[in-house]
């Protein structure tokens, strides 16, 4: 009767926690779904490029041959352009497609400086309109972590968004960003960490925690969303997420996510029941 019972209480403590997950997966979707509003800018910009580039060398074919040319080796640098740029196109849908799809969160090894690549290609023309430039600092070697690489994206992401919105009154030679990865070891256990330190406003020390509470902003047309969800991808990926202040201006905000989570994340007790383990 007693092994009955804990049975079915580890099935809903089990089923409680899928809930959990799906919710929270669920969360994460509809926060990347309106984030995609912020950056439609960028994305029809990344578009426009491309399609531009095809229609002029197209119509640079069309007129080549309107004339009688029948340079060959011309015309075939002329359809190579057209080919690359179509796979610029393709590339950008190709990302767009990755950052809206709805999957079940998969589990894979995540190069974090990957990571950083593919949201500044994202937020590329965002950066550019707002006058932001950005540095990065990617440790060499950093070692691969476990977990979702679109939400690790969309964190990275989040944090970005928000240092932009932090400097929009700053001077442009003060729009600086400065993206860093790095390697940590402490008291046995390691992980990767990511920071991004802005040179906006400091955040009053007693927000420090409040800023990560769902619906907690001080924009105008802020949802107050963003720091609340990436805190809690970084929960299910067994990482933390915090900020501090700069000491000149401006606030850093890190992650870090440990390495070899993934095996402690399902153990088998030796009665056949899985059972997640912390
Ligand atoms: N880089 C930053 N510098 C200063 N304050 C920040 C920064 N990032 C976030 N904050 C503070 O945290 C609040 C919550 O951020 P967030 O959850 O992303 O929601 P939102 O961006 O919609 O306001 C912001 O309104 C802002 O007050
Ligand atoms: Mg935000």
């Amino acid at each position: 009767m007693f092994v009955l019972a804990s049975i079915i209480d580890i099935t809903e403590r089990k089923q409680a926690e899928l809930d959990a997950a799906r919710h929270r997966n669920e969360m994460a979707h509809l926060s990347r779904v309106s984030t995609l509003g912020e950056l439609s800018g960028s994305i029809a910009h990344e578009l426009n490029l491309p399609l531009s580039s095809i229609l002029s060398n197209a119509q640079a074919a069309q007129r080549f041959l309107a004339n009688g040319h029948t340079d060959l080796a011309e015309v075939r640098a002329i359809l190579n352009d057209i080919v690359s740029e179509d796979k610029r196109a393709a590339e950008v849908i190709h990302r767009l497609r990755q950052w809206l799809k709805k999957d079940e969160v998969h589990q894979h090894p995540v190069q974090m400086n990957d990571v950083v690549d593919d949201v500044l290609k994202l937020m590329r023309s965002d950066l550019v309109n707002q006058k932001i430039t950005v540095d990065t600092e990617l440790a060499p070697h950093l070692p691969t972590v476990t977990g979702d690489p679109v939400q690790l994206q969309q964190v990275l992401l989040n944090l970005l968004v928000n240092a932009c919105d932090a400097m929009a009154n700053c001077h442009r030679s003060e729009r600086r960003l400065l993206i860093r990865t790095g390697f940590e070891n402490r008291n046995g256990s390691s992980a990767v960490i990511v920071s991004v330190t802005d040179r906006g406003g400091s955040i009053p020390e007693e927000k420090m925690e409040q800023i990560f509470e769902p619906f907690f902003t001080t924009k105008e047309k802020g949802m107050g969303l963003g720091l609340s969800i990436c805190r809690t991808i970084m929960t299910a990926h067994q990482g933390k997420l915090w900020a501090t202040n700069n000491f000149d201006c401006g606030a850093t905000f890190h992650f870090s996510l440990p390495i070899g989570a993934s095996d402690k994340e399902v153990v088998m007790t030796n009665n056949g029941i899985a059972n997640a383990s912390s």
